[in-house]
């Protein structure tokens, strides 16, 4: 029987402009394509991980509006279990997106009903949390009901993943409960204070409460440390990058499937890696995130 994967995290509808450089404070940059589509990156953990063949279940929280109702829709027809979805009197959440001509983006989220996602609701789908198999969290609904989440799935024995995105204080109690963090560079600075090697920053992660840790390096790569083994470098794959939104998600969602499958945490990463490099050569977040037949 497959493995079951759950993701709890934030639904957002992505309108993005592709533009030759990004605007400074106060410049208008005229000429960008604009593209609008799913995203968010609680969804774009678990379309990833549904397309490259995980049986997983969504529980985020979006409005009782038009781009939830499509969002929605869209995790239906991907086969995700959508049986869980929550909605608010918020509107539903919504990221504009600026992708310049070296692929690299800036991004502002309004998170609406993702911020409506209270540890009380967490408490309501406690049962769904303890019969997973794999738990992944991210940052954009409230770290209380993240808290909640990881600390009901840690004491049913589930392994919990925290993408630690965007970066925010974290209260210290929760690396107790994570069984892997997938920090990128300026996140994992920024949460242990580490600006030197990476196995200080492996060895800071591990002594907050962590045991395996992997920090994504975008186009170097990713740094995979498993507890208990030698940590070692994965290397990108070298592609053309035309926009990196949601690298870090499909990285994310593909390691998960790739665990739940029965690899290690290294042959995982190289899985990932393959997933993340196409992802990154197409525009958008969920119109780029591969299926399995791709890869
Ligand atoms: P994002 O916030 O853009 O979704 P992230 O900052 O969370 O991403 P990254 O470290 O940028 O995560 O990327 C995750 C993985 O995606 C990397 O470890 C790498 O394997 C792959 N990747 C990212 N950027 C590139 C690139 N330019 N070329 C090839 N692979 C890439
Ligand atoms: O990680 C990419 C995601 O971050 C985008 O889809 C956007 O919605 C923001 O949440």
């Amino acid at each position: 029987m497959s493995k079951k994967i759950l993701v709890i995290g934030s639904s957002n509808t992505d309108m993005t402009v592709k533009s030759e450089k990004m605007p400074a404070p106060g410049e208008t940059v005229l000429g960008g394509e604009f593209i609008m589509g799913p995203g968010g990156k609680g969804a774009n953990q678990a379309v990833a991980a549904r397309r490259l063949g995980g049986d997983v279940c969504f529980i985020c929280k979006v409005g009782r509006d038009i781009f939830g109702d499509n969002a929605v829709a869209g995790y239906d027809r991907e086969g995700i279990d959508t049986s869980h979805v929550l909605r608010s009197d918020k509107a539903s959440g919504v990221a504009l997106i600026l992708v310049d001509k070296n692929a690299e983006n800036s991004i502002s989220v309004a998170p609406g009903a993702n911020n409506d996602l209270t540890p009380e609701d967490i408490d309501s789908v406690a049962d769904v949390i303890k019969a997973s198999d794999y738990l992944i969290l991210q940052l954009e609904i409230p770290v209380e009901s993240v808290l909640r989440a990881a600390q009901i799935a840690h004491e049913a024995g589930v392994y919990v993943i925290l993408n630690p995105a965007p970066a925010c204080p974290l209260p210290a109690e929760l690396f107790s409960y994570l069984s892997l963090i997938t920090p990128n560079a300026g996140e994992v600075e920024l949460m242990t204070g580490v600006t030197g090697e990476l196995d200080d920053k492996v060895a800071a992660l591990r002594k907050m409460g962590v045991s395996d840790v992997i920090i994504t390096l975008g186009s170097r790569g990713s740094y995979v440390a498993p507890s208990g083994s030698e940590a070692e470098l994965v290397p990108a794959l070298k592609v053309n990058a035309v926009d990196t939104t949601a690298a870090g998600d499909t990285f994310c969602g593909a390691l998960c499937v790739a665990l739940s499958e029965g690899k290690d945490l290294a042959e995982a990463a190289r899985f990932a890696t393959k997933a993340s490099s196409l992802t990154v050569q197409k525009m958008g977040a969920q119109s780029s995130i591969p299926y399995r037949k791709d890869l």
